[in-house]
Order: structure tokens, then sequence, then C-alpha cells
């Protein structure tokens, strides 16, 4: 097989854990006699400084042109006055919305899950951890009040400003879909987000929700409101197994799943829509202040193409043979510093990478 792979390394120590995934991919192509060729791009804070946009329409074109995009991370050091400064449609997110808007990627994987061998990371009350926790949380992405109309404007009392949540029918159904088909691989339960109590958008989202659930009667459905999800999520979170979510809520409550893992940098995530074209980059950020040390854990990415290679090109072997050498190397004890516990063996970003691959 032959893929043409985008990379969008991004910002901050987003070159360093790009890289370890490449690594990864090419020792893959090697053993199992397929051919990935990459091709770096500019998205972010690095695109900005050289284009003045974060996302320029060449990057665009060149990741329609590809089989699949692998992105490290964008966004440059807090309280940077240059980036903060710009205006909101040149802020390096501004580039992340605009790729994912642009690919049509409407549904953003974030699974969750209690590593077995970094259970001791786990910053839950033993009994809870205990219970484990393997979670999915699918977010919608490019809709919602992400997306929805938003400005600014005077009235009598001063300036206002306004951002507005809306959804119709085909994007919450599309994404329920989603979902449901995503349990039925799994644990074949739903547990549906929303603030139906107050908000009309939220109640359209649980109508159409129940509706898709027709078509599933094997997968159990559970409506939650978003505050109690918080709740919930650090009290029991061995309860859920697919989350299903709008832009804004999947957003926070995701930052909260990967959190309470206790290991954000092992944490991948996948984005599609209606191809096999998918956008493919680790949870965490471009933490610039560890930037270009080699510390930086480079597993989230390495899993991220480890979902590329399962999920856009249909490689299954494949992507559990990644899996599994990451497996590997953490029963072996190797740790980054982010995972680092007594005991273990702490390495340099790069030579974890290493450590993976010779055991592909
Ligand atoms: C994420 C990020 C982005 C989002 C930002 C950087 C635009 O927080 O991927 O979760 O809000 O979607
Ligand atoms: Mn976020």
């Amino acid at each position: 097989m032959k893929k043409h792979i985008a990379v969008l390394a991004g910002d901050g120590i987003g070159p360093e854990i790009t890289n370890g995934a490449i690594a990864v991919l090419n020792k893959i192509g090697e053993k199992f006699g397929h051919e990935f060729d990459f091709e770096q791009l500019l998205m972010g804070v690095c695109a900005i400084e050289k284009t003045g946009e974060p996302l320029p329409q060449y990057t665009i074109d060149r990741c329609l042109a590809s089989d699949s995009v692998l992105l490290g991370a964008v966004g440059g050091a807090v309280g940077d006055k240059r980036i903060e400064k710009l205006p909101g449609h040149l802020r390096p997110e501004a580039g992340l919305l605009k790729i994912r808007s642009a690919l049509g990627l409407y549904s953003n994987l974030r699974p969750a899950k209690l590593f077995p061998a970094l259970a001791g990371a786990c910053p839950l009350r033993k009994d809870i951890a205990e219970k484990g926790i393997d979670l999915v949380v699918v977010r919608e992405l490019i809709g919602g009040i992400y997306f929805g109309a938003r400005g600014r404007g005077t009235e009598e009392g001063g300036e206002y400003a306004y951002d507005t949540e809306k959804y119709n029918v085909e994007e919450v159904t599309r994404i329920a879909k989603i979902a449901f088909e995503l349990a039925r691989k799994r644990r074949h339960h739903v547990t549906s987000i929303d603030k139906a109590n107050v908000l009309e958008s939220s109640r359209l989202w649980r109508e159409v929700v129940h509706n898709v659930a027709k078509d599933y009667p094997d997968v159990e459905l559970t409506d939650m409101l978003v505050d109690n999800t918080a709740m919930q999520l650090v009290k029991n979170p061995s309860q859920f197994d697919v989350v299903l979510t709008s832009n804004i809520f999947g957003d926070i409550l995701s930052d909260e799943a990967a959190q309470i893992t206790g290991s954000i940098g092992m944490l991948a995530s996948s984005s599609l829509g209606a191809t096999k074209r998918g956008l493919y980059e680790p949870i965490h950020g471009s933490a610039p202040d560890i930037a270009g040390k080699d510390i930086a854990n480079p597993i989230a990415t390495i899993l991220s193409a480890a979902m590329m290679l399962r999920d856009s090109f249909d490689l299954p072997e494949e992507a559990k043979a990644v899996e599994n050498a990451v497996n590997q190397v953490l029963d072996e004890g190797y740790r980054t510093a982010d995972i680092m516990s007594e005991g273990m063996k702490q390495v340099k970003g790069s030579e974890m990478t290493k450590l993976i691959v010779e055991r592909i």
C-alpha cells in the first residue's frame, strides 16, 4: 500500500513528537511492505511567522490532496504578546478550526483510558481508579458555538458580544450515528450530553439522538446533563463507554476525561468526516516550555499514527503492532519524564521512540 501523509508539525514540541510518529510509520512500512511518504506543511505560530496566516491556503490544498493528516500541536507560549494581540481570525487556534472545517471533519474521537502500567498516575481515589476508565468522547467538531454567528455591538448599557450555539437535525444525526456505531464495537452504551433543562439547541439535540437510537436497540442510551457529567467523571468514571457531545461540551469534558487518566501524554485522537481522510493528533498541546529539550512524550502522537493506520488506511494488524510495541516498552519500565514514577527507567523522548521502533 502507498500512502501520502501531510504532516502539520506545528509549534513547541510539535516537530519532536511528529518525528517520533514518522519513525514509527516508516518502521511499519518496512515491516509490512507499505510505502508512506510525508509532506511537511505549515500551520500555527510557525505559519504566522512565515506567511502572516495561521493556515495558508497551500496547506489546505495539500492536505486535501493527501491520504491523511498527522498533526503535532499548535499554539505559542502563554503571554506571547505578538500572538495575543492578533485578531481572532489570525490566531493559531483559528488555523486549527479552519483545517477541521475545510476537511469536513465533523467527528472527533477522544479516547481516555487508564493504561494498566500507569494506573498509579490516576489522580482519583484508589477505589474509584480500580474500577477502571475506558471511555471515548465523541465530539461534534465543525458546528455549534464554535462556528455559529458571533459579533460585537453597542447598546444602551455599553458594548456587548455574543456567540451562537446552533445545531440542525442533520448535524446531530450524523455525529449520533458515529457514537452508536462505535458503541456497537465496544460496551454498547452511549451517554448523550446536553443542557436540555435550559437550552433549546440541547432539546433538539436530545430529540434527534433519541430518534437515531431507534435504529440501535442493542445499544443502551442515557441522557446526562453536562454539569452532572463533569461531576460523574470524577465520581464514577467507569460508568462511561461512549460519551456523545456537542463541540463545546466535548472540548471541556474531553480535557477532564484526559486528566483523570493521569497520563495526558499518552492520549491520541482522530477527526474524520465523510471520507477516509482523517486528521490525527495527540490530545495534549504544544508545551512550549519544554520544546527542544527532548523530554516530551511522543507516545500520544505515535498512538495517533496507530489510529490513522486502523481508521484511515484499514490496517488493523499494523495498528495493533504499534500499540503492542508501546505497551511492551511500558511493561519493561521505560518512562518519559511526564509519566515517570519510582523504580522506573527514565528516557528522553527520542529514546522512547527508538525503543518503540525496535519492538515493532
Ligand atoms: C482542542 C483545543 C481547540 C478546541 C482549540 C485550540 C481551538 O482546545 O482541540 O480541544 O477548542 O477545539
Ligand atoms: Mn480543548
